[in-house]
């Protein structure tokens, strides 16, 4: 079973989240930040200061500054022993292409259901697209301050995900929401066991508890994205099965690709 962050949930509730929710465990949408683009070849967005992620993210004018302990956790990398050194690099060089990955999915589904009938698929996509802009644009940062080497892979990454997208979205619909409801089930696991891999012998330093943060908002966004599928149609996807099994196969071999190179 996924764990998260318990959300409250009231008799109110609709079933069907609508997609100015749909991108992040927070009702706002995102707003782009006029200047800038991340490695996904995206806006970037700013930051919701009730949000840790916002500590990697442009401020809105009258936000209220960082703290100097923010700014050190969002500046600094920690000594590391060569353990902790492998464990750090490991998750931050995965996710920052697994988020490349989720954005360039979301750009191909975007890009065939754009152009279809039901705007309301394309909209859909496009919020929760939003919501990978956020990650994507914190790994950039986090890829930088720890001086992590980024995969090698991008290129393939970006084609591979583009095309997943895409195909997904030319068979349907449901199709692509089976697509999303793989993706972010084996990333919502994958955030789940760097989060415990964070809580073991790490360095005291205040950029380490900021990142654990900055995952668990993450998985709660990607889980959100796994609910929205579901509840539009993902199971009901033309060989929903085979879909879902070969995605999140691919999905993590990915992963342990990335890891390595
Ligand atoms: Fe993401
Ligand atoms: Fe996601």
């Amino acid at each position: 079973m996924l764990l998260r962050t318990p959300r409250t949930v009231t008799a109110h509730t609709p079933w069907r989240i609508l997609p100015s929710r749909a991108h992040s465990s927070h009702a706002a949408p995102p707003s782009f930040a006029p200047t800038g683009s991340t490695s996904a070849d995206t806006e970037v967005p700013y930051g919701d200061p009730s949000l840790a992620s916002s500590a990697y993210l442009p401020r809105k004018d009258g936000a209220p500054p960082l703290t100097p302990e923010e700014q050190r956790a969002t500046s600094e990398a920690p000594p590391l022993t060569p353990r902790q050194k492998r464990v750090l690099e490991r998750i931050i060089r995965v996710d920052q292409a697994g988020e490349l990955g989720a954005n360039y999915i979301y750009y191909g589904q975007h890009a065939v259901l754009n152009r279809g009938k039901d705007k309301h698929a394309a909209d859909l996509v496009q919020a929760m697209w939003d919501g990978e802009k956020k990650h994507i644009a914190a790994f950039d940062k986090l890829i930088t301050q720890h001086d992590v080497r980024p995969t090698a892979l991008y290129p393939l990454w970006k084609a591979m995900a583009f095309g997943l997208g895409a195909g997904t979205a030319l068979m349907g619909k449901r199709a692509a929401m089976a697509c999303t409801e793989a993706v972010e089930t084996v990333i919502g696991e994958h955030y789940n066991e760097q989060l415990e891999q964070l809580k073991k012998d790490m360095p005291d330093h205040p950029s380490i508890p900021l990142l654990e943060k900055i995952l668990t908002e993450f998985r709660d966004d990607e889980l959100e994205h796994l609910d929205t599928a579901v509840a539009n149609e993902s199971q009901q996807a033309p060989a929903y099965a085979l879909l879902s099994a070969v995605i999140a196969g691919g999905c993590r071999w990915a992963i342990g690709a990335t890891s390595r190179v």
